[in-house]
């Protein structure tokens, strides 16, 4: 809370420094450009990017990451919580996977360091992909174009879940949207955006919202509480950050979400709550800063918000090797 403040005085302090220019040399932003990325390896990155669209990775077959982070719709699956193996409803919205790697941790509470050690977790999760590690690899192991192609990245006949993970993550970091309209404007382009959106980033910034959503990611660089200043109320059993590190004062503490590409991610909130941008800014303006917006304001930052889709990952759709007479069967009802 104390560092909310003073992060708010600080913003407020500096962030119109100048304004009268209208951002003449957009600089000293607290948002940054999304930089392009640059695969070191791409061998790698095309067996991630084959894993990633592989449903045999799950117990029925049918259920792969593109199915909860589908990169046709931003990297999510824009319903509430998710759905999983047996049509199981999952307890919370699954994030996007898009700029993910900038991330100070995985998931809304943080609880995976990175993209490699989250990239286990869906496969052998009752609820996501609904099979094992062991089964998954043997899977792989089934197929010579899979194993040779393990074999050409890690050097060894021998599939491990290890390296399944890597390859995914390799895939993952390649998923990054530079070249939104708002980076142009930040790189000074000042035909970029419309009157009505730099005033909507202007509100952004005053009424404190970078205080929490800043750096190029617009997000995804702390862990702030889900209502500051008016509790959240919900219905979804998420306590957030205090599940993980056991401290009641992180209670209903969630990872900042990015707000890259927000206009492709709905719903919105960990639980799904708000439908709409409208409702999104709404509840954040009275939860978090005990503001509320009129309607030409919230529309303003919500037109400010569009401006944050950037280019979507773009590349060949992977064709899969087919399974063999070896490969075990998919079990889709059980
Ligand atoms: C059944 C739906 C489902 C499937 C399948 C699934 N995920 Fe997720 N994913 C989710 C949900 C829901 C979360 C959020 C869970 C949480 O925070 O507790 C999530 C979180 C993530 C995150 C963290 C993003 C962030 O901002 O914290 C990444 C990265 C990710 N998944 C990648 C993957 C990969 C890679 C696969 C395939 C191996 C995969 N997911 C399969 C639903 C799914
Ligand atoms: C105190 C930190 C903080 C401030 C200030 C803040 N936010 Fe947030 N924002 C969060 C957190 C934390 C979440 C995730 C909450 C959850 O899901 O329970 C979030 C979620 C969001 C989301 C939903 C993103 C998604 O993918 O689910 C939007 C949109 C958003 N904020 C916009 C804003 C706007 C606009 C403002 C200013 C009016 C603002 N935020 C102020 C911390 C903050």
């Amino acid at each position: 809370m104390p560092n909310i403040r003073i992060a708010l005085a600080i913003i407020a302090a500096t962030s119109f420094a100048g304004t009268g220019l209208a951002y003449a040399a957009n600089h000293n932003e607290p948002i940054q450009p999304i930089k392009a990325f640059k695969a070191k390896n791409p061998a790698l990155v095309e067996l991630g990017k084959k894993l990633y669209f592989d449903p045999r990775l799950s117990k029925s077959g049918f259920i792969s990451c593109n199915s909860c982070h589908n990169l046709s719709m931003g990297g999510t699956d824009n319903i509430k919580t998710s759905i999983g193996h047996n049509w199981h409803q999952g307890p919370i919205n699954a994030p996007t996977v898009l700029n993910s790697s900038m991330n100070v941790a995985q998931f809304w509470d943080g609880r995976a360091a990175d993209l490699q050690a989250q990239a286990g977790g869906p496969i052998d999760n009752p609820g996501e992909m609904g099979f094992t590690h062991e089964l998954a690899v043997s899977v792989l192991q089934s197929i010579p174009e899979y194993v040779a192609e393990f074999k050409s990245n890690f050097g060894s006949d021998k599939v491990t879940i290890d390296e399944v993970t890597k390859a995914i993550a390799a895939f993952e970091e390649t998923l990054v949207t530079p070249n939104s309209r708002f980076d142009k404007w930040l790189m000074g382009d000042n035909n970029a955006l419309t009157k009505n959106e730099i005033a909507g980033y202007k509100l952004f910034k005053d009424s404190g919202c970078v205080a929490c959503h800043n750096g190029p990611a617009v997000g995804g660089n702390s862990y702030q509480k889900m209502g500051v200043v008016e509790p959240y109320k919900t219905d979804n059993p998420a306590e957030g950050r205090s599940a993980v590190t056991g401290n009641d004062a992180d209670r209903f503490n969630f990872k900042v979400p990015t707000l890259r590409n927000v206009q492709l991610t709905y719903p919105y909130f960990h639980d799904g709550g708000a439908a709409t941008l409208k409702d999104a800014v709404n509840t954040m303006a009275r939860v978090q800063l005990g503001k509320k917006f009129t309607d030409d304001e919230n529309a303003q930052i919500v037109a400010f918000l569009k401006t944050l889709t950037g280019d979507q990952p773009s590349f060949k759709l992977p064709i899969l090797p087919p399974s063999t007479d070896s490969t075990p069967r998919p079990q889709p009802f059980n």
